[in-house]
């Protein structure tokens, strides 16, 4: 694809609603790591946007920003329509590591953001049944995190994460520690479940092949201090398939964004070229 009309897929992407807007958004931790430099990034509200970069880019800072869970030091997070931040179960966040509670069964672990909502327990019971089913952990509900694989338990930590029914969700690197074929078929189950339920997913990988099979937009982020080095909009037609990852498309798409993760790592790349 020329870069130009690379350029326009670009923008036609960006001018969907976004859901949140960052502006120059920057992080320095104590002790003056600068792990953040100046990020400037629209989220469409429905969208599936990756950010791609090395390990220690930044990218599990941006996220937590994203959540809330951090401040940025300096820019904004702005939510559409003036908001400041979004309610409490808006966002769902699965972090790397399953991080359940090992004392409680798979249903007590996906009740847990909804007792904190305030729900009771056959209050939320239906809402457990259901996301238990949307992960496909059916006849699981009262086994332990001790008795289930470690795809299963990463599958209880994205039912978790939407059980709450979020307008937003936030993956990071959820099936980085899984073997190839488990992550393979967790990446089409969160497909279907992001076109079935209408959420904003943003989604952080190091994988290229992930970031391509799974996104409508990649964006590529330069080494510490990040920064957005590249967008790209992925114009490859969902559902996505297995066997989509045979296709020359899909293996264009492949070369094109290692070229650009590249540039990106190139000791002099700047923080700004569009895609
Ligand atoms: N709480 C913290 N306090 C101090 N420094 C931090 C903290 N969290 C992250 N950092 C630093 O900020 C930089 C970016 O870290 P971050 O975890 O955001 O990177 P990442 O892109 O998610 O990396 P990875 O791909 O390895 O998960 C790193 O240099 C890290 O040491
Ligand atoms: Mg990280």
């Amino acid at each position: 694809m020329s870069a130009a009309a690379e350029a326009l897929r670009s923008a036609s992407v960006a001018t969907a609603a976004p859901l949140l807007r960052l502006a120059g958004v920057g992080k320095t931790y104590r002790r003056g790591v600068a792990a953040l430099g100046g990020v400037d990034l629209d989220i469409a509200a429905g969208g599936f946007v990756t950010l791609l970069g090395p390990s220690g880019c930044g990218k599990s800072t941006l996220l937590r920003i994203i959540a809330g869970l951090t401040e940025p030091s300096a820019g904004e997070r702005r939510w559409a329509g003036g908001a400041a931040a979004p309610r409490r179960g808006e966002i769902g966040f699965v972090f790397q590591e399953p991080t359940l509670m090992p004392w409680a069964t798979v249903e007590g672990n996906i009740y847990l953001p909804l007792r904190l909502a305030g729900l009771s327990r056959a209050e939320a019971a239906p809402r457990i049944t259901e996301a238990i089913a949307a992960v496909g952990l059916e006849g699981f509900a009262r086994a332990y995190p001790r008795e289930l694989s470690g795809g299963m338990r990463m599958r209880v930590s994205i039912a978790r994460a939407l059980v709450t029914r979020p307008r937003l969700l936030l993956l990071d690197e959820p099936f980085a520690a899984l073997d190839e074929i488990t992550r393979l078929k967790l990446n089409e189950d969160l497909l279907r479940l992001w076109e079935s339920e209408g959420w904003t997913v943003v989604f952080v990988t190091h994988s290229v092949f992930e970031s391509v099979f799974l996104s409508q937009r990649i964006v590529v982020m330069t080494p510490r201090p990040g920064r957005v080095a590249a967008e790209l909009s992925i114009d490859l037609p969902y559902p996505r398939e297995t066997a989509l990852r045979m296709t020359a498309e899909y293996g264009a798409w492949c070369r094109t964004v290692s070229e650009r993760l590249a540039a990106a790592m190139a000791p002099h790349a700047s923080g700004t070229a569009a895609g």
